[in-house]
């Protein structure tokens, strides 16, 4: 089925997000091999493979925001449906909808959806995090691994889950965010993704957890909970590029080693990886 078109207009910060992940399906299979997940796993030690510490984020994600049967889940920024496989192998969903804004996640993350026979309960299409074309409260969980931070804004993405989540509906997601006191100049650094040349930086998302905290109360959240989990997550896959590159040619490996550097110099500038919940009230 071809993917269709968008029919909101996007931001040109969000046109370089389309840009980064387009030019990052080449390396798709670098490091994920059947499950394809994008994120940097959850490590609760280092002897796992990078589908296995996707699989355990997206499980961590999937309990912190209590998934169960019958439920209509939202999986925003899908990515290749990964997740999505995830949640309905924990429990049985009335049916799992996930959106992306990146056109060959969604028509690749199709045909995995459809590999898995699992097409009745899954679907993906094409949208943007903060303008939704969902009814009000079509969802009694909403999940976002690890892309929230990407949206322009997030604190429209916000109020976009809330008008979609039911009354008492809850909201699970992993997002990066300055630690607090963290240097704007250290944490904003102009840095251009080695992938695709494109600046990520969005300045209207660079704030810490209390400022996030304001703003999913102002949204119509209660019960608001963010965790650090860096420890456990980019940390450990910066040790296991490093692993990776003990047994990979030259050219790769310098560049997993380029990545590890990065991912630990921007966690030493304040870079922090959280864990969200929240409950609509
Ligand atoms: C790091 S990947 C995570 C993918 C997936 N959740 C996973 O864990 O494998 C971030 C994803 O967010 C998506 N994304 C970024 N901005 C978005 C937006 N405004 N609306 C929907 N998806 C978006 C990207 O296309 C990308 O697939």
């Amino acid at each position: 089925m071809a993917v269709r078109p968008l029919e909101t207009a996007i931001s040109q910060h969000t046109r370089d997000v389309v840009t980064h992940y387009t030019a990052r399906h080449a390396f798709r299979q670098d490091l994920f091999g059947q499950q394809p997940f994008a994120n940097y796993g959850y490590w609760p030690h280092d002897e796992l493979s990078f589908e296995q510490a996707g699989a355990q984020l997206t499980d961590l994600v999937a309990h912190t925001a209590g998934i169960a049967d019958g439920d209509r889940i939202l999986d925003v920024g899908c990515g290749y449906g990964a997740n999505a496989v995830c949640y309905v192998r924990q429990c049985t969903p009335a049916r799992v909808t996930g959106i992306d804004i990146t056109e060959v996640r969604i028509s690749n993350g199709r045909d995995y959806i459809a590999a898995q026979k699992l097409e009745h309960l899954i679907q993906l299409q094409l949208g943007d995090a903060t303008r939704m074309e969902f009814a009000d409260a079509s969802f009694e969980r909403l999940l976002a691994v690890e892309c929230a931070f990407h949206f322009d804004t997030r604190r429209d993405f916000l109020h976009e889950a809330a008008r979609v989540l039911v009354p008492g509906g809850t909201l699970a997601l992993t997002d990066i965010i300055p630690r607090r006191g963290a240097d704007p100049g250290a944490y904003m650094n102009g840095y251009r993704a080695s992938a695709s040349g494109v600046c990520l930086d969005i300045h209207a998302n660079a704030y810490d957890a209390d400022v996030y905290t304001e703003h999913l109360r102002a949204a119509g959240f209660t019960d608001i909970r963010i965790d650090s989990i860096l420890e456990a997550t980019r940390l450990p896959f910066a040790r296991a590029l490093r692993r990776l590159a003990t047994s990979s040619a030259v050219e790769r490996a310098q560049v997993l080693l380029r990545v590890a550097e990065r991912i630990d110099h921007c966690s030493a500038g304040g870079e922090d990886y959280v864990l969200v919940f929240a409950r609509k009230a």
